[in-house]
């Protein structure tokens, strides 16, 4: 009887482990899923991550980058990059806490398998001018004045 008892609950044992590792593995690919939208963000060469807007603090470039959103960017991420039919909100956390050089990068490489096309043949500097207007925009849910952010 002992012995029976003993495998009894080895087996439960077991059993109950199982399902705890089953159902872990649902988690994980549950949070993988979430946040894959913006993970390409995280991929991007350390070396390109850290370099810096040549353009940074000219208003200008923040102008003319909007100008450039409007015409390249809108149609699939929204007119004020608050996301749209084809393209997810550039003001999102994950986009607005991104690196100017990570920024770039996207721009440059693209993330084509997901839809995000490559900008290679915009001039860099233009380039440079978008990554000024994606910075100056205020992040989603902040409610902060939107006349403020054109300083930046
Ligand atoms: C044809 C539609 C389309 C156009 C046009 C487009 N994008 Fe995207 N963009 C996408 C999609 C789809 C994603 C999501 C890619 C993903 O899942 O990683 C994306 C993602 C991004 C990201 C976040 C990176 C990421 O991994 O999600 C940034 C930043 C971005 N786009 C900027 C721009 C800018 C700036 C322009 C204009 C120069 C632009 N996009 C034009 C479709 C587009």
């Amino acid at each position: 009887m002992i012995m029976i008892t003993k495998a009894t609950s080895t087996i439960v044992m077991v059993l109950v482990l199982g399902v705890c590792l089953g159902s872990a593995q649902i988690d994980n690919s549950g949070a993988k899923k979430d946040g894959s939208i913006y993970a390409e963000l995280g991929k991007v060469p350390k070396k390109a991550m850290a370099r810096r807007n040549p353009l940074e603090g000219d208003p200008e470039a923040v102008a003319a980058g909007e100008k450039l959103f409007a015409m390249h960017c809108a149609e699939c991420h929204g007119d004020t990059a608050e996301g749209g039919r084809k393209g997810p909100s550039l003001r999102a956390d994950q986009v607005q806490q991104a690196t100017p050089g990570t920024l770039f990068w996207i721009l440059t490489n693209g993330v084509v398998r997901r839809g995000m096309p490559v900008w290679s043949k915009l001039p860099e500097p233009q380039r440079w001018q978008i990554v000024s207007y994606l910075k100056s925009l205020v992040p989603a849910g902040s409610g902060g004045a939107q006349a403020g952010s054109v300083l930046r």
